[in-house]
């Protein structure tokens, strides 16, 4: 089919924060649309794939002058980091987008002022609750006991002149859009909690300009608002096909969007603001925004101070891309929030991809060297009593994983092919070569054998090409499958694609080897929290404090400490770092209390400190234990009356 005829097929992942390397989390929502684009392109869609870099803000400004670094020398250096670690992943996006790059900043522009023009956006003033990290604003009622609603930071008060988009204007029409296109978001309960969440209440007029930062888009003919960055990013998903420029080829081609994959965290700016976005615009909406859940190691969320970041290039480096592919993809059930661990990992690679599918493949090669010096034997219909019911299976499996395809439950599908791995592991022991070899009579037999188990795996590594796109290549290249008709989705369920003979190779090969499981696990373990996590989590992890039992307070130690030296922290303003003496030794304490107290203040004064608390880094400055501290209010105190104990005193 030439190009021109194709159906095109639309996918877009979430631009992403220049914030710092990628975890297994970050790097799921990029994977999976690469392993829907591949399965289009091989079931003959005209795909397009984009992905790229949301880099405006002030977030991102600051995070560039921690750096030391003009903001897009920093952006450009993280854009480059992702297109290594997409490289690495294999992942096949045609177009990848920086929000800094001129021909998004125009298009941007333009379409701000087309908003502007329809009166779609109207100039007033803004006072609410700003939340930095999120870039929102959120009225006093949307706080959660006064924190940020999504992340649970502090929020700051801002009043300011804005511009304002007229989200209300648009509220029954998207309302009634949900109903209209009942794909438009999955999964259903997705949609279920935008329209209770926020559709039903009403929805607020957005402020779509900023006066406290530069580092973004400005208003047209009004340079002192920057475009707020939400408005400015997802707009990437048009300006990418050259809305609004001289040359709208490639939107006209693939606009509306397929599938639109985003993380949980971001669905009401995708299913919300977007289309009204759209709508404004006077554009079709995506078909779909499919939000997938979130993933955490060992049931917590990662990060650095856990020591639980998962890193995929780490995995990768070590393991092969198409062992971190697979695992994740299989582990999470699309849609819904799952578990990856070292444990996990090292078994899914063992038992799935070393013994399952590997061993099947080497049993396979070996045999048809043994009994035909490596030649396949030709197809010849079903010649012993089990070769029907194999190839009917794989007629099912093929069935099962198309729909499943469709549904996106990747993990189920992954589920049905090794199903059939299984399957045609338990044909060779139905089949028995080994006995069929002995006797000259049952030749025909043995061959038919070893074509069903050649003509298995071809199948096998099709299905899994989306998945794992460096394996199938492997399995090709030892069955000795070379013609391209053999390797098409399209050949699937077909025996007599081989037209030449074929031949296996000499010596098959490990696809991927076996583990010692407790090595690996424990190496795994010494790489996690390699990651840099944010400024805002570390103070976090400072601030958090566990609900534990009796039991529990007892492994808790507790000292009476001297400060004897304390300064700011170089790098964050509400951390103190101070030398504590606690009998035994001086330790460097951080701690987040520099908005209650100056360092001089503490010199000399004695406090209460946990010393057997794992030793983080904070910012930078190593921290081995913790000041206890009481707060209420915003107010804070260290606890007094205990000057004339020596330092080192145990406190129960
Ligand atoms: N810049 C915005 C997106 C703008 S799109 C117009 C953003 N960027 S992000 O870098 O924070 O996130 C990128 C993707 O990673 C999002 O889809 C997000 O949901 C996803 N994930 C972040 N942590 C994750 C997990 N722990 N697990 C799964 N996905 C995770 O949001």
């Amino acid at each position: 089919m030439s190009q021109e005829n194709k159906k095109t097929f639309y996918i877009t992942t979430p631009i992403y924060y220049p914030s710092g390397k990628f975890h297994i989390g970050t790097a799921y929502t990029t994977i999976v649309s690469d392993v829907i684009a591949r399965y289009k392109r091989g079931r003959g869609f005209d795909v397009r794939f984009l992905t790229g870099m949301d880099e405006h803000g002030q977030k991102i400004e600051e995070k560039a002058i921690e750096a030391g670094k003009p903001p897009k020398v920093f952006v450009d250096e993280m854009a480059k980091m992702a297109k290594d670690l997409w490289k690495l992943l294999d992942i096949t996006y045609d177009d990848f987008i920086q929000t800094t790059e001129e021909r998004h900043e125009l298009l941007m522009a333009k379409i701000f002022a087309k908003f502007v023009e329809n009166g779609d956006i109207y100039k007033g003033e803004y006072e609410g609750w700003r939340c930095i990290p999120c870039e929102t604003y959120y009225t006093e009622a949307q706080l959660v006991e006064g924190m940020c609603p999504d992340c649970n930071r502090a929020v700051k008060l801002i009043k300011e002149e804005s511009y304002f988009f007229n989200m209300k204007k648009y509220a029954d029409r998207l309302i009634q859009y949900y109903s209209d296109h009942p794909q438009f978001i999955l999964p259903e309960f997705r949609k279920n909690e935008m329209m209770n969440n926020f559709l039903k209440p009403g929805l607020e007029d957005l402020s779509v300009s900023r006066m406290t930062f530069d580092w973004g888009v400005k208003v047209p003919n009004d340079p002192k608002h920057v475009i707020y960055v939400w408005v400015d990013a997802l707009t990437n998903y048009i300006t990418a096909l050259g809305y609004g420029s001289d040359d709208e080829a490639l939107f006209n081609r693939y606009w509306p969007a397929d599938v639109q994959v985003v993380g949980k965290d971001i669905i009401r700016f995708h299913t919300i603001y977007w289309p009204i976005f759209l709508m404004a615009l006077d554009l079709p909406l995506p078909k779909t925004v499919f939000a997938h859940g979130f993933f955490t190691v060992n049931g917590e969320k990662m990060s650095k101070s856990k020591g639980n970041v998962l890193c995929p290039e780490m995995l990768a480096k070590k393991y092969g891309v198409d062992a971190v592919r697979y695992t994740l993809l299989r582990e999470l059930p699309f849609g819904q929030d799952g578990d990856v661990s070292p444990v996990a990992f090292v078994k899914r690679v063992n038992f799935d991809l070393a013994n399952d599918l590997g061993n099947l493949l080497n049993r396979t090669v070996s045999m048809v060297n043994k009994y035909f010096d490596g030649v396949v034997p030709r197809y010849n219909g079903h010649v012993t009593e089990f070769d029907a019911e194999l190839e009917n299976f794989i007629v099912s499996t093929v069935e099962k994983v198309e729909a499943n395809f469709e549904r996106m439950h990747f993990s189920a599908l992954l589920a049905d092919i090794w199903a059939l791995v299984s399957r045609t592991n338990k044909y060779i022991d139905e089949t028995s070569p080994w006995i069929l070899a002995k006797d000259e009579a049952d030749r025909e037999k043995l061959a038919s054998v070893m074509t069903h188990l050649v003509e298995s795996l071809r199948q096998i590594a099709i299905l899994i090409e989306p998945f794992m796109p460096q394996t199938t290549p492997q399995v090709f290249a030892q069955l000795g499958i070379t013609e391209e008709a053999s390797k098409t989705w399209a050949s699937l369920n077909q025996y007599e694609t081989l037209t030449e003979e074929i031949k296996v190779v000499e010596k098959g090969t490990p696809i991927f080897p076996r583990l010692e499981v407790d090595e690996e696990i424990a190496y795994i373990k010494a790489q996690m929290g390699s990651v840099e996590s944010s400024k805002e989590e570390e103070i976090k992890e400072v601030e958090e404090v566990p609900t534990i039992g009796i039991e529990d307070f007892m492994k808790i130690e507790l000292k009476v400490g001297q400060i004897k030296a304390c300064k700011q922290h170089p790098k964050a303003d509400r951390l103190l770092v101070s030398q504590v003496d606690i009998g035994s030794e001086t330790r460097q304490i951080v701690s987040g209390i520099a908005e209650h107290y100056k360092p001089e203040q503490l010199i000399g004064k004695k406090i209460v400190v946990v010393t057997n608390l794992k030793p983080v880094k904070l910012r930078g400055e190593l921290s081995e234990g913790m000041v206890l501290a009481a707060s209420a209010e915003g107010k804070l105190s260290l606890p007094e009356m205990i000057d004339d104990l020596p330092n080192g005193s145990i406190v129960k």
